[in-house]
């Protein structure tokens, strides 16, 4: 299928982070993207710019970094103005359901607030070129001839809220989050539909389930547990274990998302995930057993690592995403299996121990410290 849409300018944000740090890799290396990148990240305790080192390196003249804050409304007209921006892809959040629980407050005023304030400059940088008015854009939904502006928002399909054993979530399903962090995600997906239908503002979102990979900061499933086998720690089980997530390799998540921006139809939300759901335990077991084809280390011993810990309050049961809007629209599909990116991904972690020692920073292992006890029996 022929791309409908080229930028020139894409202005990232939290590209620092894990998945937009892959998406910018992604754009150099796999997209044949020929544009500038302007990554605007604000280098919290999960933005790390050694990420994108090498890419920094190569691309000098095409890929700039920007310390600073979505919430800065006079940084981010300036960015737009100053860099031409015509394609805004927004994944700076704060991303950690725990964190949401512990402190709400950078949730609401990161991920509302800041998505409200990059909305607000894209609407005013770009109103004389699409007109400020719904009316006069064809369609609420639907191609927007003359253009390739685009406002592409990434969510999550925890704002569907929790299934039970069966059925998925697809892009009509009503928003139910329950969460913090979900609710804060939620609103900001409303903001964004709501700067579509109301100004015409070009906009496309999507709902991804669980990423794994590279680069994913160690207080995520995956890498924690990778992390705390090879350091011989408690590998911690919230609840009964038997909570099930949808998990996509974060490649696969970045190409559907690049896939939706050049061809998605604007207005619309698409739904992203794997098709594989895992109860969390049967996950462990798994994993448990490619660390140990990895490193040598007898299964028997990791196995007794395993912690069950108090669950985690309101913890949805349930992700399960039909993505098949993506893959009949647009032609997308995954590329990578799970054994496959599940070891990639435990290699990647022990091919880089500067990465790892690099984001434990005071800051990430104090707030361990800190609240680790609510997890704990
Ligand atoms: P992450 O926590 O690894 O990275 C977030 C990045 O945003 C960091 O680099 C951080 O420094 C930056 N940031 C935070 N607040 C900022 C601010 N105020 N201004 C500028 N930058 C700021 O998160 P991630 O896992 O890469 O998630 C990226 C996006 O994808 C988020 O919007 C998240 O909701 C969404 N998402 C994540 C998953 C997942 O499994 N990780 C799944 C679906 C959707
Ligand atoms: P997480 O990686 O935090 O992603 P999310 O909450 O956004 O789905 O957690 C994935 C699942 O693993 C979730 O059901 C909570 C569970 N979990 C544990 O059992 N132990 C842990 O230490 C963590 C971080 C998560």
């Amino acid at each position: 299928m022929a791309d409908l849409r080229s930028f020139s300018n894409i202005l990232v944000t939290g590209g620092a982070g894990f998945i937009g740090s892959n998406f910018i890799r992604y754009l150099f290396t796999d997209a044949g993207f020929s544009g500038r990148v302007v990554n605007l990240d604000a280098l919290t305790y999960a933005g790390n710019p050694q990420n994108l080192a090498d890419i920094a390196a190569q691309y000098k003249d095409r890929y700039i970094f920007v310390h600073g804050d979505i919430r800065d409304a006079a940084l981010v007209q300036k960015l737009f103005a100053d860099y031409a921006i015509d394609a805004v892809v927004h994944f700076a959040a704060e991303s950690h359901v725990d964190r949401s629980i512990l402190d709400p407050q950078s949730f609401i005023t990161t991920n509302v607030m800041g998505t409200y304030t990059l909305l607000e400059a894209a609407r005013q940088a770009w109103k004389g070129r699409y007109g400020d008015d719904a009316a006069r854009v064809p369609g609420a939904t639907g191609q927007l001839a003359g253009t390739s502006m685009l406002f592409h928002h990434i969510s999550t399909d925890e704002v569907y809220g929790s299934l039970g054993e069966e059925g998925a979530f697809n892009e009509t399903t009503a928003y139910d989050p329950r969460s913090p962090y979900s609710a804060s995600k939620a609103s900001s997906d409303f903001l964004v539909k709501a700067y579509g239908h109301t100004y015409g503002l070009p906009i496309t979102i999507s709902n991804c389930s669980n990423n794994y990979g590279p680069y994913q900061f160690p207080e995520k499933l995956i890498p924690l547990m990778i992390l705390n086998m090879l350091e011989g720690k408690p590998l911690p089980v919230y609840g009964d274990g038997k909570n099930i997530r949808d998990w996509l390799y974060v490649v696969d998540h970045n190409a559907a998302v690049w896939t939706i921006m050049t061809r998605g139809r604007i207005g619309e939300t698409y739904n992203i995930g794997g098709e594989n759901e895992w109860e969390n335990i049967r996950l462990l077991h798994r994993l448990i057993e490619i660390v140990s084809e990895e490193t040598g280390k007898p299964v028997w011993q990791l196995e007794a690592l395993v912690t069950y810990v108090k669950d985690r309050p309101g913890h949805d049961r349930r992700y399960a995403i039909d993505c098949s809007k993506l893959q009949n629209e647009l032609g997308w599909k995954q590329s990578v299996s799970f054994d496959e990116g599940l070891r990639h991904t435990v290699r990647w972690y022990l091919d880089n121990p500067e990465w790892i020692a690099s984001v434990r920073s005071g800051a990430y292992r104090s707030w361990i410290e800190k609240n680790y006890e609510h997890r704990t029996l």
